[in-house]
């Protein structure tokens, strides 16, 4: 049997991340698990109709973790995170839910582990707790006897277009300055450098791997949108009050403005690798196009980001 004739368990399938895993994954033609806690949800059910297995099972529930990853060949771990819109977990979830996944696959005699983490992360703690807690996992699974590779992606490109960021009134607003750049990823991508990790773990484990698709400043930003859309967008730092009153907000902007959350990977180097990968053009007039539209869509509520 070869790898690819092995089953990938991937968590959050019926999410951003793990949903552009699982099918990438399957494109590649491995066999995959995806572990869904509503195995009759209508993610779970496109999940099935597109070849993947699924198991219910939750990450507060070693058990069902346990059963999911027996006979795995690899396992694509990443969890919800307090930063997130309407986040119904705590920090102390996502270490606890990072640190079990890794020490039931250990358990389990996982192959390879590819744990996706965040472009902030790193030995030292950057004093937001939402973030800092994927430095405690990485901590965590390197200390691990299995083989895993950590992928640090940087801010998606589907947070620039979130329905009321105010692209319908001709604005857009993010975490840094006009002219302070970022660099960004298209979840879609994040799936595929984790498939490419997946087929060649020779090459890949014992890596930590920043990734990102693209480096925008404010304004090239806006104008990336404004080609898009075909008329002028603006573009501003999210509103001071705004960061002040929002802990994870004003903390990831603060992380901007000392550089640790934009991102350095060397991007040429980087596409070389993975010739995919999309820039913010490009992923615009693809991937983006059906959230660019639902984003010009008018709307009364405030920004939404995260
Ligand atoms: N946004 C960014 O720019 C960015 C950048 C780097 C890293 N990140 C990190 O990305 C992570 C989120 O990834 P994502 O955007 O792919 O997530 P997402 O789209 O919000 O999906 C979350 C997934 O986790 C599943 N899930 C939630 N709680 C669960 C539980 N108790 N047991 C099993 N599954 C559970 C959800 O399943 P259900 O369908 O059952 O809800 C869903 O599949 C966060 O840790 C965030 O910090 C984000």
């Amino acid at each position: 049997m070869t790898d690819i004739d092995r089953t990938v368990v991937v968590l959050g399938a019926t999410g951003q991340q793990g949903g552009s895993v699982a099918a990438a994954l399957r494109a590649d033609g491995w066999a995959v698990r995806a572990v869904v806690r509503d195995p009759s949800g209508h993610r779970a059910r496109s999940l099935s109709a597109a070849g993947v297995e699924t198991v219910r099972g939750d990450l507060s529930d070693p058990e069902s973790l346990r059963a999911a990853f027996t006979d795995a060949h690899g396992v694509f771990s990443v969890q919800p995170n307090t930063g997130q819109a309407g986040a119904v977990v705590t920090n102390e979830d996502e270490v606890r839910f990072g640190t079990t996944v890794a020490d039931i696959a250990e358990r389990c005699g996982v192959a390879h582990l590819v744990y996706s983490s965040t472009v902030a992360a790193g030995p030292t703690p950057t004093g937001v707790a939402h973030l800092d807690t994927k430095s405690r996992i990485e901590a965590h699974v390197r200390n691990l006897d299995i083989a895993s590779t950590i992928i640090r992606p940087a801010t998606f490109m589907e947070t620039l277009v979130l329905p009321g960021m105010g692209l319908d009134r001709g604005r857009m607003s993010f975490l840094m300055r006009p002219d302070q750049t970022m660099q960004f990823i298209a979840v879609r991508d994040i799936g595929r450098i984790a498939a490419a990790v997946f087929g060649s773990p020779e090459r890949y484990a014992g890596h930590t791997e920043e990734i990102a698709g693209d480096a925008l400043t404010g304004k090239g930003l806006a104008g990336h949108l404004a080609q898009a859309v075909g008329r002028p967008i603006s573009y501003g730092r999210l509103p001071t009050t705004l960061l002040e009153q929002d802990e994870a907000l004003g903390g990831s902007a603060a992380l901007v403005d000392s550089g640790r959350l934009v991102g350095r990977t060397n991007l040429d180097a980087l596409r070389a690798e993975f010739p995919f990968l999309l820039r913010f053009d490009r992923w615009l007039a693809g991937p983006g196009a059906r959230l660019l539209a639902e984003a010009l869509r008018p709307t009364d509520t405030g920004i939404a980001l995260r």
